[in-house]
């Protein structure tokens, strides 16, 4: 039977948003967008905030996350079974007491970045047992982290660029000896990143050996580890990806940038980057970056939803795997729900399918056998 059909009462979902990461307020607009349009016919929509300082929030926290401004503390336990979202009576600052404000059904973790996008937050729904949208633990984990993300890529068989891994601790202890492998190892312009930011937060464009110094200098002040990249003249080419082990690519995309590289500023303050729905390519060569787009996304057991980025090397004409993005820029203009709209799946009907795939996998999950005991004589 379908899990829907179980409920008695309109599906409970809770959708959490802000959050501590540098995206917080891309998760804002996100919000915005998801709660308007999730069905209050099929939905009753429990809006969960996290401020920047990580402290949980019910009652309007849109608003109050918006205005800056006071709303109920909450908070959730990890306890599995009672799926209660509970309200934090605080007295002089202590918790006092918590009373439940609702049960929750299913969350939506529209979170960007860190503490949201990265297994975190996924953990913590996972050990209260609450399904949720979106990529698992391991998922989110290997999806947030570039370093650890290639490696994967490349046991799949998928290309990326030629790339190294430097320790924040290393570049510390011996900087111009870690510029000369670098300098051995890659031409320029390469790209410096930390491992495990997003939003091109820190990441750097360095076309000599002073501004890869430099690079290195900023990407160490987030991070402890650091992905060397190859840079190249690409061009961007994004996919969305929907489903959970048999998932379904969208028609490809393209982000043309106005400035120098899609940095922070142009995907979020100047905004005249241009995006080409469908991307203009051969044919075989849009079916070849769908094809990779799944495969990168089954290696990452990606689940949900996942916006994979690919590169397209102008002179070559090769194709490298960038990244995933297992909570995309989720707004009504935002790439992943403008590639499905393109695809024929609008908004609404998109989160109708994102909230079934994370009950389905909760079902499947929950009759798996997880307390194996051995039993004596
Ligand atoms: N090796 C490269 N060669 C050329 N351009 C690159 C390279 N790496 C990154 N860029 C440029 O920098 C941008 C940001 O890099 P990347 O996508 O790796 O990180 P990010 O955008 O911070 O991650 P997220 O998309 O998770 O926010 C890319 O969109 C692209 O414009
Ligand atoms: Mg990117």
């Amino acid at each position: 039977m379908n899990e829907r059909a179980k409920q008695q009462h309109k599906l409970r979902v809770g959708v959490i948003f802000g959050g501590r990461s540098g995206e917080h307020d891309v998760s804002l607009q996100s919000a915005q967008s998801v709660l308007a349009a999730l069905d209050p016919a099929k939905y009753e929509v429990i809006p969960i905030g996290i401020t920047r300082t990580g402290r949980w929030l019910s009652g309007d926290p849109l608003t109050a996350l918006l205005a800056r401004t006071a709303a109920q503390p909450a908070t959730l336990l990890p306890d599995p079974g009672a799926n209660d979202l509970l309200a934090l009576e605080l007295d002089n600052a202590q918790p006092a007491g918590l009373t439940t404000i609702s049960q929750l059904d299913v969350v939506i973790p529209v979170l960007h970045g860190t503490y949201g996008e990265d297994g975190t937050v996924q953990g913590l729904l996972e050990l209260a047992n609450l399904p949720y949208v979106g990529a698992g633990v391991v998922g989110s984990a290997v999806g947030m982290d570039k370093a650890i993300f290639k490696q994967v890529m490349a046991a799949a068989g998928i290309p990326v660029l030629p790339w190294r891994l430097v320790l924040a601790t290393a570049w510390t202890a011996d900087p111009e000896g870690v510029l000369d492998e670098l300098e051995a190892a890659f031409h320029y312009p390469v790209f410096v990143k930390p491992a495990n930011l997003g939003s091109s937060v820190g990441i750097s464009r360095c076309d000599d050996r002073a501004r890869l110094r430099r690079g290195l200098a900023e990407a160490a002040r987030f991070d402890r580890r650091l992905v060397v990249e190859q840079g190249a003249d690409i061009r961007e080419l994004e996919v969305a990806v929907l489903g959970n082990e048999q998932p379904s690519a969208s028609i490809v995309g393209e982000i043309r940038p106005r400035r120098a590289f899609y940095d922070y500023v142009a995907k979020y303050v100047s905004d005249d980057s241009e995006l080409l729905i469908p991307a203009p390519l051969d044919p075989d060569v849009a079916a070849e970056v769908r094809r990779m787009a799944v495969a990168a996304y089954q290696a990452i057991d990606c689940a949900g939803l996942g916006r994979v980025d690919l590169m397209l090397d102008r002179r070559t004409g090769a194709l490298y795997m960038n990244e995933i993005n297992t909570m995309p820029g989720f707004t009504r203009i935002s790439m992943y729900p403008k590639l499905w709209e393109a695809s024929g799946v609008a908004y609404g009907d998109l989160l109708d399918r994102l909230i079934d795939l994370a009950l389905a996998r909760h079902a499947v999950k929950n009759r798996l056998v997880t307390d194996f005991s051995v039993e004596d004589g």
